[in-house]
């Protein structure tokens, strides 16, 4: 059994099978990881003929539709990797929070969560590089915070916050992760990340990983470390 195809609720502590999480996946999945995302194309993508009259991407068999704002459906410690790319800007600053904190429960002492999210930083910085008279509009329209009926199907399908380096860090120094980082396109940990970390999506994002200490180490850490 592989961890794609493993039920999540059979997951048992310290299980030896490699447990890999991509959060909000869209059509992005890679072999061996459970793939998790709550489009509700995903249900018209299953019948053929709705797919074609709806026009819905044809999603990958592996996805597991979930709504992750319920929690994530492992058991504590169970889990060894978590990626997620741009997906938690698709949340509030509050459910983005709840989620880092359901990542730290579910990841293995020494587990990593690595996320990527599109980087405001960088978004200005092109905006203010744009000699086009149309660079206002540009940099409010990929900044996609607007909202439009396709909310009332779907929670999660346009942005509600944007983060920088340092917001993100902070969320997971609040979310309790004390060594988060950032990081590089495809410089990770996560030793099988091919597949899944899109090389279109460099120049705009920001890529921070953090590792769950294991106990030992949190008692070897001096106060305020
Ligand atoms: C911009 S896409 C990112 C897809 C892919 N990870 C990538 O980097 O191209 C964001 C994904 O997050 C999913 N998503 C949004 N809210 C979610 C939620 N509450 N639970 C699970 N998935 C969610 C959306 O359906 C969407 O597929």
């Amino acid at each position: 059994m592989n961890a794609a195809s493993a039920p999540a609720k059979e997951q048992q502590p310290h299980a030896e099978v490699f447990l890999g999480v991509n959060i909000g996946c869209g059509t992005s999945v890679a072999d061996g990881w459970y793939n998790i995302d709550n489009s509700p194309t995903i249900w018209l993508s299953r019948i053929p003929v709705l797919r074609s009259l709806f026009r819905v991407p044809a999603w990958p068999k592996s996805v597991h539709r979930h709504d992750v704002l319920r929690g994530l459906p492992f058991g504590n410690e169970t889990v060894d990797c978590i990626y997620s790319s741009h997906t938690f800007e698709h949340f509030t600053y509050a459910q983005s929070l709840f989620l880092t904190k359901e990542c730290l429960r579910v990841l293995k002492p020494s587990g990593v969560l690595r996320i990527v999210v599109p980087d405001l930083k960088q978004l200005v910085q092109d905006y203010l590089s744009d000699p086009d008279s149309m660079a206002s509009h540009r940099f409010i329209e990929r900044l996609s915070l607007s909202h439009t009926w396709q909310d009332l199907f779907h929670r999660g399908a346009h942005h509600q916050q944007m983060f920088d380096g340092r917001s993100l860090l902070g969320m997971l120094d609040e979310a309790g992760f004390e060594n988060a980082q950032l990081s590089n396109f495809s410089e990770s940990r996560i030793m099988n990340l091919a597949g899944l970390e899109l090389a279109q999506r460099r120049h705009e994002s920001i890529y921070v990983e953090a590792y769950k200490l294991r106990a030992q180490d949190q008692m070897q850490l001096p106060k305020g470390a």
